[in-house]
């Protein structure tokens, strides 16, 4: 069965510096990741800008990214490096020469070291120094850029980075994490309104992560419901001025009493008989019901800013394209206003505190040489942004 999308409808991929770049002085650099790689070199995105546009381009018309801030900015306030100013602009000068349009992230998950030392998103006085970093990312590449994201799914960087502790700096506390929640807000807002004045016709958004806690025990309910309002419903109240609501779904994460996922508990959602990637839980009807939620709460327009598998297999990721995009389809009929369809990621890259043996990739790079292969699950998605359509079973 061919389902169709509406003739507005786009298509894109997306990276994140930080995982593509090899790494110049920001929190990320040298840390040791779960599968014993270091986080430095990471795909080589730098030396291969001419390559990835070509893969990049048969992959939809949008492509969603960021540029490394540590790099571009050696100091708080200090104006950026020229250098690195007209690298990046030669990279975007040459997408839009392809057609494609930028969806352009300022932060996702990168803080320069000096930012950190100074206290990093714990600190309210340090939103002034990422406000100016946005400014300057207006005046050079404003005239590049389709589409802002503000910040890149701050529930995960406030959870990751300071309530479970996986992600630097490593703190454990529910009020560290809550406080960081809060500035990015701060931060968020005082961004809009610089965009809204400086690039009035261009939206602006964020990505928020989702995910469907589900308890299958009745002792899970309590921590699931608390889950759903932490990460899910408050942080879509704190960020609700946007243009439209950027949504990125991956996990299904049940609940046994306590929380199961394949990177911490590795067997148990199989021995349970859950289907799973190789982090967490597999059941994209989880999108469906989120995305009907935010929609009836909301009314926004929708970008589906992420969406992907974790897995070695091309073939598991086309039928979790397919499964995707048939949830997504039946929101749209439902009346959800799903905008566009943005897959992560366009070539495999370095899967944070995890490394980079956790592909999702469309586009295969070799773990050592760095070379680009279009894997089976990119040509099954080129056709899908080609036909504006996908062939479900
Ligand atoms: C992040 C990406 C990450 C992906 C897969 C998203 O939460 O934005 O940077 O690689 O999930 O874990």
């Amino acid at each position: 069965m061919k389902l169709q999308f509406p003739d507005h409808f786009f298509w894109g991929t997306s990276t994140a510096a930080a995982q593509i770049e090899t790494a110049f002085d920001h929190q990320w650099k040298g840390l040791i990741a779960m599968d014993d790689f270091i986080l430095d070199r990471t795909a080589d995105h730098e030396k291969h800008r001419t390559e990835d546009i070509e893969y990049i381009k048969r992959l939809g018309s949008v492509y969603r990214c960021s540029i490394d801030w540590s790099k571009i900015q050696r100091a708080p306030f200090a104006p950026f490096e020229t250098e690195i100013i007209e690298e990046y602009q030669a990279f975007f000068a040459q997408l839009l020469d392809e057609g494609m349009e930028i969806m352009f992230v300022l932060h996702h998950f990168l803080n320069p070291n000096w930012f950190e030392e100074a206290g990093g998103w714990l600190k309210e006085d340090n939103i002034g120094a990422f406000v100016d970093y946005c400014n300057q990312c207006i005046t050079h590449f404003g005239s590049y850029v389709a589409n802002w994201n503000t910040f890149n799914e701050p529930n995960v960087y406030a959870m990751n980075g300071y309530f479970l502790g996986s992600f630097p700096p490593h703190k454990k506390s529910y009020f560290k994490a809550n406080r960081v929640l809060k500035h990015m807000g701060l931060a968020h807002e005082v961004v809009y309104t610089l965009l809204k004045e400086r690039c009035p016709d261009k939206p602006v958004g964020i990505s928020q992560n989702t995910a469907w806690f589900h308890a299958r025990h009745p002792l899970g309910w309590l921590p699931a419901r608390f889950m759903d309002w932490w990460f899910n419903r408050r942080p879509a109240n704190r960020f609700e001025l946007v243009d439209y609501m950027g949504l990125s779904y991956y996990a299904y994460v049940p609940f046994t009493p306590f929380a199961v996922t394949e990177k911490d508990q590795p067997g148990k959602l199989a021995k349970k008989g859950i289907p799973h990637d190789k982090l967490w839980g597999y059941r994209p009807e989880g999108f469906g019901k989120i995305l009907r939620r935010l929609w009836k709460k909301y009314k926004l327009p929708i970008v589906i800013t992420e969406n992907g598998i974790c897995t070695d297999d091309p073939q598991e990721r086309i039928q979790s394209i397919k499964d995707y995009l048939k949830v997504i389809h039946q929101a749209m009929e439902d009346g959800v206003n799903v905008l566009g369809y943005i897959h992560w990621s366009t070539i495999d890259n370095f899967e944070w505190d995890l490394g980079p043996t956790y592909r999702f990739g469309l586009v295969h790079v070799n773990l050592f040489t760095k070379d680009r292969t279009m894997t089976e699950a990119g040509l099954f998605y080129e056709k899908v942004t080609q036909d504006n359509a996908v062939e479900i079973d």
